[in-house]
């Protein structure tokens, strides 16, 4: 295969089933996916033909890069968000600039259809900076041995915590969900057929080895305040249980509910071991332990942000402070953003203003939903402070009462 940029490729969204499934193909093979006719129908119903890249050369496709059409919440709003996924191009094909081309026409598409912002979880760190996106939140996992889950503090539950049926909690379950995205950051909205197929359903092969979601609610005079799904893997070794606990979810609308969701994960039976990942770093479970060591937290990079039109997306949010800022913004990868954005009043605006901050577009997706502070950048030479100040400025505004959070892996 002869290297350099493919001159015949060509990148449109795709047209029919046919070429959708070539192109999840493109990462789907990495994974090993079998694409099924019925697989791809459910996951075109998630993803539109029209929101599904692809890469041809040579009248074969090389690549595909997906959007999910859905609202990220921010601090004290909601905005429509271009959710990036399935990105990939086949082995035969790498390094050749495919990749770039889906990305060149994923967001000029996205800038189009006035899209303010676009997210994504990467597989590796190191793709996504350059095309803008910026590390806008950090998550992780936890592995707590079953004797280490004392709480820090006696407590009643407050509430009862009742088993459902899967068919009910698609009815209870998205109300309570949404009470909880209008709380925190970080969380993309999902819609019933999103509840259905993802969330919901459950087949065999996406158990990794468990056995089904089981599903609880967390009631209090009849309302629904939080939500649990978890699985069990069950074993046993020279008749001791080796059995993990999977929490997939545990969300709350209010502290008792994550609370006592919690305390009843942690005492269930014949667990040995409970597993939960994706964990913002501020999560309460850090502070309700006896033992927070114990949680084992490994934590990495979450939610990746890129801010497709800086004016709508800064106007998108709520601050946490009156005052204003003048960011002088760089974008190699979408010119449009360039120059300099004075946010005042909660609107932003271009603007012939002195600068008070430079940096380049990645910086201010980093720190848009209120995770990562403006301090923190510039510790770490991810902007320049002109204006004495602006950097304390810009965080009293950008700052929030809460890390970003986004539960699930789109
Ligand atoms: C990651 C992947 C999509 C890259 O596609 P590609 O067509 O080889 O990428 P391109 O040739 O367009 O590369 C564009 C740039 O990204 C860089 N790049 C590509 N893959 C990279 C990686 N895995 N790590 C770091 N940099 C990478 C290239 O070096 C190039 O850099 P440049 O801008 O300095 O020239 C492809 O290798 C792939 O499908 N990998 C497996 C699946 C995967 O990880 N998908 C991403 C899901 S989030």
């Amino acid at each position: 295969m002869p290297g350099g940029l493919l001159i015949d490729l060509e990148v449109r969204p795709v047209q029919n089933l046919d070429e959708f499934t070539n192109g999840v193909l493109s990462i789907g093979q990495y994974f090993g996916m079998v694409a099924t006719e019925e697989r791809m129908q459910r996951f075109s119903n998630l993803i539109p033909f029209e929101r599904m890249h692809a890469a041809w050369s040579n009248g074969a496709v090389v690549g595909g890069a997906g959007a999910f059409d859905f609202n990220l919440s921010v601090p004290g709003g909601d905005v429509r968000t271009s959710g990036v996924t399935v990105v990939g191009v086949t082995p035969t094909h790498r390094r050749r600039g495919v990749m770039r081309a889906l990305m060149r026409a994923q967001l000029d598409a996205a800038h189009e259809q006035g899209e303010p912002l676009a997210a994504l979880w990467a597989s590796e760190e190191t793709i996504y900076g350059r095309f803008g996106y910026g590390l806008a939140a950090f998550c992780g996992e936890i592995t707590l041995d079953h004797e280490h889950t004392a709480f820090a503090q006696p407590f009643e539950p407050e509430a009862t915590v009742r088993l459902i049926e899967p068919e009910e909690a698609l009815k209870r379950v998205p109300p309570v969900f949404d009470g909880v995205r209008a709380l925190w950051p970080g969380m993309f909205s999902r819609n019933a057929t999103w509840w259905e197929q993802r969330e919901v359903s459950d087949p065999e092969d996406r158990r990794d080895g468990a056995g089904p979601k089981r599903w609880v609610v967390y009631e209090r005079d009849g309302a629904i305040e939080g939500y649990a799904s978890y699985r069990h893997r069950m074993g046993f070794e020279a008749g001791v249980t080796t059995a993990e606990l999977r929490i997939v979810e545990a969300l709350g609308t209010t502290p008792e509910a994550l609370r006592d969701l919690w305390a009843y994960l942690l005492a269930i039976d014949w667990i040995a071991t409970v597993k939960a990942s994706l964990l913002p770093p501020d999560h309460p479970i850090f502070l309700l332990l006896a033992k927070p060591r114990r949680l084992r937290y490994r934590m990495g990079d979450g939610l990746w942000v890129r801010l497709v039109d800086v004016g709508k997306a800064l106007s998108g949010r709520t601050y946490a402070a009156d005052g204003s800022i003048v960011f002088e913004v760089t974008d190699d990868f979408c010119p449009w953003n360039e120059g300099r954005w004075k946010l005042e009043g909660g609107i932003a605006e271009r603007t012939k203003d002195d600068a008070d901050l430079k940096l380049p577009v990645q910086t201010l997706g980093a720190a848009f939903l209120g995770g990562i502070s403006f301090g923190a950048l510039q510790r770490a030479g991810r902007l320049v402070e002109v204006m004495e100040g602006a950097v304390a400025r810009a965080d009293a505004l950008f700052g929030w009462d809460r890390h970003p959070w986004c539960p699930e892996i789109f």
